[in-house]
């Protein structure tokens, strides 16, 4: 019976694009999974979006749209950039799915039922005029260690100290710019620490790799915490039965999302996902992450299944980061690449190849150096591999188009087949780069074949005829058996190398024989060299969509372009606008209410100008606004358009006017 093999890639958040980042990742598994395949294993791949939490609420917010608009976008953007990557899911879905909450649910009852779940009280930092709790990551202020100013609420940026966003030295909210209060509220949590003889077992059945185990040491020395799975409203989530107010933490329900997906597709595929999700299960489970989420899927992951009484993983494989030219993925740097700016320019198989001659078994970072990737993936894809076949065609359409009826180097082909376990034993350890080494050697040794037999000099003597097709017949069985073993990585080059041969190129075992005596199809160019010049735009700055946007009360915008096209700017409709009512808003420090004309219309406008300006003091004013705002609904009522002002260091802000014949409507350009 062949193996039953599920796998799976981390979800990607559903807030933004994706980038090479998540592609590496995506195709490390991929290249896994179509390996298992070919060898005979009945493998199955899943991933979904992850979609809860409170960045994805407060995008939908600040876009205006719900968060199910704003999830359903993200995700065909997504669909689209795994699809020209060619990453073969056999399901994706989401984590906001009746199957995921159904495992949500059902495992949350199983752990509460065998008492894993404790609930006690947590004082956190809230924000009064948002009218919620703040994660760490929107409280900002000075590291209580260093005193470095504006760092995360969780840690610090230039001394690395974490603490707790209590400790900040004037602490704000990232989503008004007011400073945070403390307030008490009810948490549910995980008795994580009752598992640590489980994982520790776990752990020595060699599920992980020796650097990730090492850092689980780490976590056990310090002692395993309980862990906090839930949230307050408003959240964007799964309220948690029973409770009220509260939802599953985003964490939680992402992991089970492997599930959810899973079960999707064995109700559109009819199979039983408890064969795979039972305690004894005989089946095995994978997932292949980036090594910052390890502590999730290593520690919380398989104790959360083993309390629900499920099975745990079989194996967690960590990957490095990927860099680009030796940096750390950035938007200011230009270093920030998306799939879908790369695909705008350049084919996914060169890609898709030069990541596996990168990987690695371990977590090492990855560099995808710009210069190195055009000279390998030319070398090797165009140079060494393609190059065999595009050598002999010609030769065997020459004499008569069909493939000679015998090897005349029957050990040299042994020789090729023989690497055949060797080449799979590495695929099999995630030890791609060295798979694409051994592989590249061969592809040199066939060139070297076709280079001493010379069949361009034996064609011009008509007595060589046979000889120069059998030459030939050899180098495309080498071909062959070297495009086998690349087909995890080169899928749709495989396939035209297929149409060509006329055969198959899908189990890792065909090659036992040579192809003989068949014809060939006319050949076509199976890949292109890739132009440098095309390369070196995946760094160029590209005019980036983000609108630039001056209120403090507005969530803030980290990743600020350093230029914007005069088309980004011509978006802006800004408009000179009368304040011609104002007043304080009830249950906020911050706010004012102001009542704007517009030359005709009126709109209603919600501005944090409380700390700076009365509400008589604006009456009466000319200011200028942003007047094609989405409309944001706010807990007080809906905002429609944003007034601008500067604002210095203490936050204190100035209202920007006009000069005097100004009129409200007015264009400012
Ligand atoms: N949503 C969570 C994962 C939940 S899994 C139950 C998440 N999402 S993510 O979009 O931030 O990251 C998805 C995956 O991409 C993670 O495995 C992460 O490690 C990986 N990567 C993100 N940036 C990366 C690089 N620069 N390089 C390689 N992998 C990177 O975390
Ligand atoms: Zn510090």
């Amino acid at each position: 019976m062949s193996r039953k093999i599920l796998v799976t890639s981390a979800l990607p958040y559903a807030n933004g694009p994706l980038h090479l980042g998540h592609i590496i990742e995506h195709v490390q598994t991929d290249i896994w999974v179509r390996f298992q395949r070919m060898r005979g294993a009945d493998c199955i791949y899943v991933c979904a979006e992850d979609t809860h939490g409170t960045p994805i609420m407060i995008k939908a917010q600040a876009e205006g749209i719900s968060p199910e608009a704003l999830i359903a976008r993200v995700a065909d953007e997504h669909r689209a950039d795994f699809k020209g990557f060619i990453i073969g899911h056999d399901h994706f879905h989401s984590t906001h799915s009746s199957e995921n909450r159904h495992y949500t649910d059902l495992m949350f009852e199983r752990l509460r039922a065998a008492g894993h779940i404790t609930t006690r009280s947590v004082r956190q930092a809230y924000d009064e005029s948002a009218g919620m709790f703040l994660p760490d990551r929107y409280v900002r202020g000075g590291c209580p260690k260093c005193g470095a100013a504006d760092q995360y609420g969780d840690s610090c940026e230039a001394c690395g100290a974490t603490y707790s966003p209590a400790d900040l030295l004037d602490p704000t909210s990232t989503l008004s710019g007011t400073k945070p209060v403390w307030r008490e509220s009810e948490h549910i949590f995980f008795a994580l620490g009752r598992f640590e003889t489980m994982l520790r077992e776990w752990v020595a059945s060699g599920s992980l790799q020796e650097s990730v185990r090492a850092k689980l040491d780490e976590w056990f020395a310090a002692g395993l915490q309980d862990w906090d799975i839930s949230r307050d409203a408003p959240y964007f989530g799964f309220e948690i039965p029973g409770f009220p107010g509260k939802y599953f933490y985003v964490w939680f329900d992402a992991p089970i999302g492997y599930l959810g997906s899973f079960k999707a597709l064995c109700e559109k595929r009819g199979l039983d996902p408890d064969e795979y999700l039972r305690a004894d299960s005989k089946t095995e489970l994978y997932h292949f992450i980036g090594k910052d989420i390890s502590y999730f899927h290593t520690l919380f992951w398989p104790a959360v299944l083993h309390g629900s009484g499920m099975r745990r993983p079989t194996a967690v494989f960590v990957h490095g980061f990927l860099t680009v030219d030796g940096q750390k993925m950035s938007k200011s740097r230009g270093t920030f690449v998306t799939a879908a700016r790369y695909l705008e320019l350049l084919p996914p198989e060169p890609l898709r190849y030069y990541f596996a001659a990168k990987l690695g078994p371990g977590v090492d970072d990855i560099d995808l150096a710009l210069e190195d990737f055009t000279a390998r993936v030319n070398s090797d894809i165009v140079g060494k591999l393609v190059n065999i076949a595009s050598r002999c065609a010609g030769f065997i359409a020459r004499g008569g188009g069909t493939l000679a009826a015998r090897l005349p180097d029957p050990a040299l082909y042994a020789e090729f087949t023989a690497a055949a376990e060797r080449v799979a034993t590495l695929y099999d350890a995630r030890d791609y780069s060295a798979a694409m080494r051994e592989i590249m050697l061969l592809a040199d040794r066939a060139n070297q074949y076709v280079d001493t037999h010379k069949p361009w000099a034996l064609a011009k003597d008509p007595t060589q005829a046979d000889n120069v097709l059998a030459v030939a017949t050899q180098g495309i069985n080498l071909f062959r058996v070297l495009m086998v073993y690349l087909a995890p990585v080169l899928p749709q080059i495989a396939c035209k190398a297929a149409g060509f041969l006329g055969t198959s190129l899908s189990r890792w075992d065909e090659i036992a024989t040579p192809l003989l005596g068949t014809p060939l199809a006319p050949y076509e160019p199976l890949a292109l060299r890739v132009d440098p010049a095309v390369v070196a735009k995946l760094i160029e700055p590209t005019a980036t969509k983000t609108v630039v946007a001056a209120k403090k009360s507005e969530p803030k915008m980290t990743e600020t372009p350093s230029t914007i096209a005069i088309d980004d700017f011509a978006k802006l409709d800004l408009r000179i606008a009368k304040v011609v009512a104002a007043s304080a808003v009830e249950g906020s420090e911050k706010l004012l209410q102001l009542t704007l004309d517009l030359g005709g219309e009126t709109r209603n406008v919600f501005s944090g100008i409380r700390g700076s300006y009365t509400p008589e003091s604006v009456i009466g004013r000319n200011v200028v606004m942003v007047a094609n705002l989405a409309p944001r609904k706010m807990r007080f009522g809906v905002s429609e358009g944003m007034v601008l002002c500067a604002a210095d260091e203490s936050g204190r802000v100035y209202l920007l006017g006009a000069d005097e014949g100004a009129a409200p409507g007015m264009r400012v350009s």
